[in-house]
Formats: C-alpha cells, sequence, structure tokens
C-alpha cells in the first residue's frame, strides 16, 4: 500500500509507521502542489493539511485519517469522499478540552472576565458571585469532550445532564448522568449553564437559537467548545444586550479568526477564548499513537478506530 503523509513525521513518529506497516510505501507532501501530485497514487492519507484541496486528484484512496476532531471542514469535500473510509482524532483531546470548558465555566460563574475589566480601569468591585456547587449544567454533545467535561464539573459539585441525538426520553445512561434525546429543551428552564461541545453538522448549525436562549433563566451563562455554527450568535447578542442572559464564554465561533469589528470583541459580559481548547502543540503530536495503530490496522485489513459517520457528520 502506499501512504501519502500530509506532514513531516519525526523520525521516531516515522519509524514507528513503518513497524506497523512493513510493506507500505511512504510518501510526504511538502505543499499544496505536492499533495496534489502524491495523493493521485495513494492508497491512504495521514493528516488534515492539503487534504481537502488534493481529494479532487486522488484516483485509489481507500482511507484519509484526520489530525482533528471536527471533520466539518473535510466534510465540505465529501463528494470526493464516497467510498472513502475516514478517521478523525476523537478522544485524543477529551482531557484538555474538558479543562478549558471548565475553566470557562468557573470563569464566567466567579465573574473573573468582569474581574480583569476592573483591574484595567484599578477599580475594587467586589459583589455577589455564584459556587459551581449546585449549578445546574446541561451539556448538550455528549461525545468524549461532552462527557469529560461533565465529569470535571459534576468534580466540583455541579448538577449535569447531558444531550445526545441517539437518545430517547430522558434517562440515566451507563455514565450514571441523565441525558436527554430530543426533548431537551424542556430541561433549559432549570438550567444555569448550558455548555455547546457539539460537532457542526446539518442538524446542529445554530440548534442553539433565539427560543432556546429565551428558555433559560435571565441569569444563565452560555459556554461553547464545539463549533461556532451551533449557536446563533446575533441572537446571543441581541439576549445579552436585553439583560435575558448573564453571559457567555465562546472558545469557537462563525468566522474565526473572529474579526476586529465582530461586537463579540466588545460585549463585557462575554469572554473571548481564540479557540485554544485544544491549544497547539509541540510534537510529539498527541495524534501519533492513533495513527501509527490505524495504520496497522489498515495494513492488516481490521476494522479502523474513529470511523466518521459521513452522513451524520461527525
Ligand atoms: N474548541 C476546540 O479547540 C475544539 C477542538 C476539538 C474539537 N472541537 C469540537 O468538539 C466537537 C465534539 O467533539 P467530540 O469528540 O466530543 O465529538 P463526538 O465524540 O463525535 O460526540 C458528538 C456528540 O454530539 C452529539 N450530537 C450530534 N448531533 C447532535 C444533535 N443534532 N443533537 C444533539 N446532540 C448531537 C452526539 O450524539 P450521539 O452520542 O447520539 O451520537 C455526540 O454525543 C467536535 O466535533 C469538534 O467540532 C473543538
Amino acid at each position: 500500500v502506499k501512504v501519502l503523509l500530509m506532514y513531516e513525521a519525526r523520525p521516531e513518529h516515522l519509524a514507528a509507521l513503518r513497524a506497523a506497516a512493513p510493506r507500505a510505501e511512504f510518501a510526504v507532501a511538502t505543499s499544496e502542489a505536492s499533495a496534489a501530485a502524491a495523493i493521485a497514487g495513494a492508497d491512504a492519507v495521514l493528516g488534515n493539511r492539503w487534504l481537502v484541496q488534493s481529494l479532487p486528484h486522488a484516483k485509489r484512496i481507500r482511507w484519509a485519517q484526520s489530525n482533528s476532531m471536527g471533520v466539518d471542514r473535510v466534510l465540505e469535500a465529501r463528494e470526493h469522499l464516497r467510498g472513502v473510509t475516514l478517521t478523525n482524532a476523537r478522544g485524543v483531546y477529551d482531557d484538555e478540552m474538558a479543562e478549558h470548558a471548565a475553566a470557562l465555566v468557573l470563569a464566567l460563574l466567579r465573574g473573573l472576565h468582569l474581574s480583569r475589566d476592573a483591574q484595567n480601569a484599578a477599580r475594587w468591585n467586589r459583589r455577589p458571585l455564584r459556587r459551581v456547587a449546585r449549578t445546574r449544567v446541561l451539556v448538550l454533545g455528549w461525545g468524549g469532550v461532552g462527557r469529560a467535561t461533565a465529569r470535571a464539573l459534576a468534580a466540583l459539585g455541579a448538577k449535569v445532564e447531558g444531550v445526545r441525538r441517539r437518545a430517547t426520553g430522558r434517562a440515566a445512561d451507563e455514565t450514571g448522568f441523565v441525558v436527554w434525546g430530543s426533548s431537551w429543551r424542556e430541561a433549559l428552564p432549570a438550567t444555569d449553564v448550558l455548555l455547546l461541545a457539539l460537532p457542526l453538522t446539518e442538524l446542529t448549525r445554530r440548534l442553539v437559537g433565539a427560543a432556546e436562549l429565551a428558555a433559560l433563566p435571565t441569569d444563565a451563562f452560555v459556554v461553547n467548545v464545539g463549533r461556532g455554527g451551533t449557536l446563533d450568535e446575533d441572537a446571543l447578542l441581541a439576549a445579552l444586550r436585553a439583560g435575558r442572559l448573564g453571559g457567555a464564554a465562546l472558545d469557537v465561533f462563525e468566522t474565526e479568526p473572529l474579526p476586529p469589528e465582530h461586537a463579540l470583541w466588545r460585549e463585557p459580559r462575554v469572554l473571548v477564548s481564540p479557540h485554544s481548547a485544544r491549544s497547539a502543540e509541540d510534537v510529539p503530536h498527541r495524534w501519533e499513537p492513533l495513527f501509527v495503530e490505524n495504520l496497522r490496522r489498515f495494513a492488516a485489513g481490521e476494522a479502523l478506530l474513529n470511523v466518521v459517520d459521513q452522513d451524520a457528520g461527525y
């Protein structure tokens, strides 16, 4: 088999890939043009870089391994992915994502964003703050990220429930948390923090809009670490300005980077973090072991890990 790497593999990682598939031939793309040329003869592609741009030139590719967890961008090229197994990096960054999501929740509850504004004005501004203990958190998106975040917040005493697509009614699942299916909106009036950890799909685009925000208590907070497009930003700003929401912490945006003129930058009750729930990392990349194991499976004809349901979009 011929394997195209969309990144420069450090020697130890390349050695592990070779050991996982001793009969494979490896090529490395170093530019968009070289990726487009090399993908024609490739059976498998590892890495995201130039994947979307080069897919139209693929002729025999059977497997593509993304190094990100969300594959909405890759699926924009879905017409070229027919018959191709797409796998993602699900699970690799759950712990880091959960730490960031929990940090955003704590920052909102303890008013750290407002404290920094007061600090900038040298203002000693003491006011009543809320506790995470007994705070009711509804986690929209019950994947690896949502569950890890639920565990982190529950450890601090929060009352957490989840929402997933493939659940019916409202029942405790194997994690011990109560999980809602399509009736999740019933939970909104009793939610203090609505936390979005959703992939961007046809069904989740603007899943949280004016109606959902209006159903929350007027002092509720919204946190988004999934994808920007799952939350209606205009509706969020309108609710904040009308005093119908306590605040929001956003790591992801409909347009990234968030444009300098965007009103979200200037809304005091909004805490902006720049798509850093999964932050940039040095080598070794945390996805390397997953790539090695999946290549071993591919070469051995075994089932791959983290297969994306291309119809569902995640
Ligand atoms: N901010 C960052 O730096 C960053 C970094 C990495 C990833 N992300 C984003 O985080 C997202 C979540 O990652 P993950 O690994 O936890 O994903 P995952 O394991 O694929 O889980 C996705 C969850 O969303 C649920 N879901 C999907 N469509 C839904 C719908 N229409 N209504 C309700 N629930 C729905 C799924 O329900 P089922 O369980 O029923 O399938 C599943 O529980 C990724 O897709 C990515 O976009 C952000």
